[in-house]
């Protein structure tokens, strides 16, 4: 994959040190698409070159709304690949499922009675949730408990996440400070309080209908969607009706947008210029859009089927980052339980 391509469209990291503890987690929800791609993929996967980073599928979170075991596993799994063909190195960074620290869950619920009810209420996640029609379980209220106790159990200090994720890293940074306010001496606060990084206003990724790329929306293109279903979707995108000969915008169209986010920039502005004097029609510009996508996942698609062969294998690789992640999560469990007065008498976790 041709990943130093797109770093030129990238602005510079907002990130203040490398001795940050990066913490990220990713919702197997199906198929990852170009939205999440350079929504936080990307980013995700830059940043675990130079800094220790924690990336877990969160399988627990996923209970809130999904009750299909197959479905569970299979896109648990199909997150790993996606990381994996995409460029997560494990020898860099760790990439696990939040199952495999179970510790997490125990957390959360020592943070649940730090947590107010009034302020899970005003989940905005939450609400718009229920606005949909999921059922209002428990899980789905305390849904940022565990999210802050995902984060905290590894002293994360920065979260790369979308916008939509604020005020869940805003609750984390709240539960981690009454924590440290109410169980620890000033001086020797257990947890870091974590600051967001906030990613999708870097690139808005239009769906095939122009509006925000969203699985919801069902205007998603797949990252490891190829030949002729890939074909149709971007053939399908929709443009204005400017004729073939007459002169385009090129800023003002979504294919153009798609093509800005994969072009070096002597591509973006050949196909610019092509726009700007005409005779050049949208069915070009989808084509020249195929190309560059083709071109930029190519080595991925390989991999990815590679890997996909050899499931046992990713299992491994999950398996070793939970493990280790998982001693860095004992370490901070073994403290917590001693400030709140949790006596435990079992042996320490492997
Ligand atoms: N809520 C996040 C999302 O929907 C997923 C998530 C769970 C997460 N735990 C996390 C993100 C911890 C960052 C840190 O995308």
């Amino acid at each position: 994959m041709s990943s130093e391509r797109i770093d030129t469209s990238m602005p510079s990291p907002v990130l203040r040190k490398s001795s940050d503890v990066i913490v990220s987690g990713i919702q197997p929800s199906g198929a990852l698409h170009l939205g999440n791609y350079f929504g936080a993929l990307r980013q995700h996967i830059q940043l675990h070159e130079t800094h220790e980073a924690y990336y877990f599928i969160v399988n627990y979170h996923t209970l809130t709304t999904l009750r299909d075991r197959d479905k569970l596993r299979r896109y648990t799994l199909d997150v790993a690949l996606d990381y994996l063909a995409l460029g997560f190195n494990p020898q860099a960074a760790y990439l696990f499922m939040q199952s495999d620290v179970p510790e997490v869950t125990e957390l959360a619920w020592i943070f649940s009675n730090l947590a107010t009810v009034s302020q899970l209420e005003k989940g905005v996640a939450y609400k718009d949730k229920i606005a949909q029609g999921l059922p209002a379980n428990a899980g789905l209220f305390t849904y940022p408990v565990l999210q802050a106790a995902d984060i905290l159990i590894y002293g994360g200090t920065l979260v790369p996440v979308g916008a939509d994720q604020k005020q869940h890293i805003e609750m984390t940074r709240v539960l981690a400070e009454r924590f440290n306010r109410t169980y620890c001496p000033e001086d020797d606060p257990v947890f870091p309080v974590p600051e967001p990084y906030i990613l999708s206003d870097v690139a808005v990724v239009p769906g095939l209908d122009g509006r925000k790329m969203s699985k919801s929306y069902e205007n998603a293109i797949g990252i490891f969607e190829e030949g002729k279903v890939l074909k149709k979707k971007v053939m399908s995108i929709v443009t204005d009706s400017t004729p073939l000969e007459a002169p385009k915008d090129p800023e003002h169209d979504n294919v153009f947008t798609l093509i800005r986010l994969f072009a070096d920039s002597e591509t973006r502005e050949r196909i610019a210029e092509a726009y700007r004097a005409g005779g050049f029609g949208y069915g070009h510009a989808k084509k020249e859009l195929l190309t560059l996508i083709d071109e930029h996942f190519a080595e991925a698609r390989i991999r990815r089927k590679e890997l996909a062969r050899h499931p046992d294998d990713v299992f491994d690789i999950l398996r070793e980052g939970g493990r280790k992640a998982r001693e860095r999560a004992g370490e901070y469990m073994e403290r917590v339980r001693e400030h709140v007065g949790l006596i435990t008498t079992y042996e320490a976790a492997p």
